[in-house]
């Protein structure tokens, strides 16, 4: 069956940052990595990312987990590029994306597959203990807050789940850095396989626990250190 159709029509209308291209891939990498454990997103804004990975996680009985404080980043605030005044709560002066969010979800089908956390990253990891299939980074785009989603989650994805990362620009005049400059030492490490990129969406695949240890005994070995 063509993957388009599983997707909800509406998906063109709900305010977000993914192009369809995007939608799909993760749609294919949420699919695999439900053979794994359940996924985690973080940065969900009104629900765009959250219906494609969502609709993957319910075809294959799995759970989606969602994190976002649901105040908007900083270019989201008042004043910056992407700010958009329809998110803006009148009463507390704050923007507030969860009603958007929550009406998303509903009209996909999703409120018995998607579990969200209102609450920063940082703070969801805290307590974590389950292993994930896939991790989805979208959140904060500085350099700081893309790290910090990075060593709060990786150690909770399984051998062979995928890493993924929006935003990763290769070219400095099409977008920040910031996500790119944390992608490329996530790869440095040696922990996981880059995959083939679709339009900004960086997939990384968590190497099993053999090729980290092939690795670095050949590490090892140009060293003269036996293994
Ligand atoms: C770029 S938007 C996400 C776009 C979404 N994935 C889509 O498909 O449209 C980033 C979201 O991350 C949230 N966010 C930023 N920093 C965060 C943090 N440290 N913890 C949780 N959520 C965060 C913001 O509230 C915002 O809704």
């Amino acid at each position: 069956m063509k993957i388009k159709k599983l997707i909800p029509s509406f998906i063109s209308e709900v305010k977000g940052f993914l192009d369809e291209e995007e939608g799909m891939r993760l749609f294919e990498l949420a699919s695999e990595a439900c053979a794994l454990g359940p996924c985690l997103e973080i940065g969900s804004f009104c629900g765009k990312s959250t219906v494609y990975l969502g609709i993957a996680c319910k075809r294959q009985g799995r759970t989606l987990f969602t994190i976002d404080h649901h105040r908007g980043s900083e270019e989201q605030q008042p004043g910056q590029t992407y700010f958009d005044s329809d998110l803006l709560d009148s009463r507390t002066g704050l923007i507030d994306s969860f009603p958007c969010f929550r009406d998303t979800i509903q009209k996909a089908g999703l409120e018995e597959v998607v579990v969200p956390m209102i609450t920063k990253s940082h703070v969801a990891a805290r307590d974590w203990a389950t292993p994930l299939g896939l991790v989805f980074i979208d959140g904060g785009h500085s350099y700081e807050t893309v790290m910090a989603d990075y060593q709060c989650w990786h150690p909770h994805l399984l051998p062979g789940g995928f890493l993924v990362f929006h935003d990763i620009f290769l070219d400095p005049s099409k977008g920040g850095q910031a996500p790119y400059e944390v992608y490329k030492q996530v790869l440095a490490s040696g922990l996981f396989e880059a995959l083939p990129m679709t339009n900004t969406l960086g997939v990384l695949r968590r190497h099993l626990p053999m090729v980290v240890k092939k690795q670095a005994c050949r590490r090892h070995r140009s060293e003269h250190i036996s293994c």
